[in-house]
């Protein structure tokens, strides 16, 4: 091999632009995917904080289940990208193409009542549950609701897993008993903070 093919390599890193900038939150930074705007890419933005490897652990792990929860923002894999290792989803739009709310804006906003929002997050918790899937780190803006002709469709984009990337992810992920203990303690926190307990 020689060096003039080696200053060109054949997978050119994916150049994500900032007017490709959909958000960020305090550890990644989220653009459409510029090879198809249907997805994004996840970068993380401080080097030392490990959602991206935690996500890509537990999607991965949860991908080789039979059942996956249809309210979780599908994972397609890893892409280097000009701002670092991405991680690539399903990009979560209403029908009309614009940003989906999460669910804790629409209640503030109130466009959806708290009934709503609670027969909402019952769904959500009670396919979680019975697919062993623990929402880990509580926020308020990981359930985005998704606008579509037949009402709300909730997809949870962040806080998957456990908080940290360590045995704590190795067990949940293997053990169910232990995912659903902790997924019922972790969704008391978000009730409430979503103002709702
Ligand atoms: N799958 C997605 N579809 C659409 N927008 C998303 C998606 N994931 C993240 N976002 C946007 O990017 C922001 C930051 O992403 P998030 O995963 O919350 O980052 P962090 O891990 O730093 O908290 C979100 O608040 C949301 O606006
Ligand atoms: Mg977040």
């Amino acid at each position: 091999m020689t060096s003039f093919s080696l200053a060109l390599p054949k997978d050119k890193p994916l150049f994500l632009k900032e007017s490709d900038f959909i958000g960020k939150g305090n550890e990644r930074a989220c653009y459409t995917n510029p090879l198809n705007r249907d997805l994004c890419v996840k970068v993380q933005r401080r080097k030392h904080r490990s959602q991206n490897k935690i996500e890509k652990y537990y999607y991965t792990k949860l991908k080789k289940r039979k059942n996956l929860s249809p309210f979780l923002s599908e994972f397609y894999g890893e892409v280097t990208t000009n701002m670092g290792e991405g991680l690539v989803f399903e990009k979560v739009t209403d029908n009309d193409g614009t940003s989906s709310q999460s669910i804790y804006s629409l209640l503030k906003n109130k466009i959806i009542s708290e009934t709503e929002a609670k027969e909402i997050l019952g769904t959500v918790f009670q396919d979680l549950y019975k697919n062993a899937i623990l929402l880990g780190d509580v926020t308020k803006d990981q359930i985005l609701l998704k606008k579509t002709e037949n009402g709300y469709v909730p997809k949870i984009i962040d806080g998957l897993g456990t908080r940290r990337y360590g045995l704590k992810l190795f067990l949940v992920s293997n053990i169910k008993a232990l995912a659903r203990f902790k997924l019922v303690k972790r969704w008391k926190t978000l009730e409430h903070s979503l103002g709702m307990a």
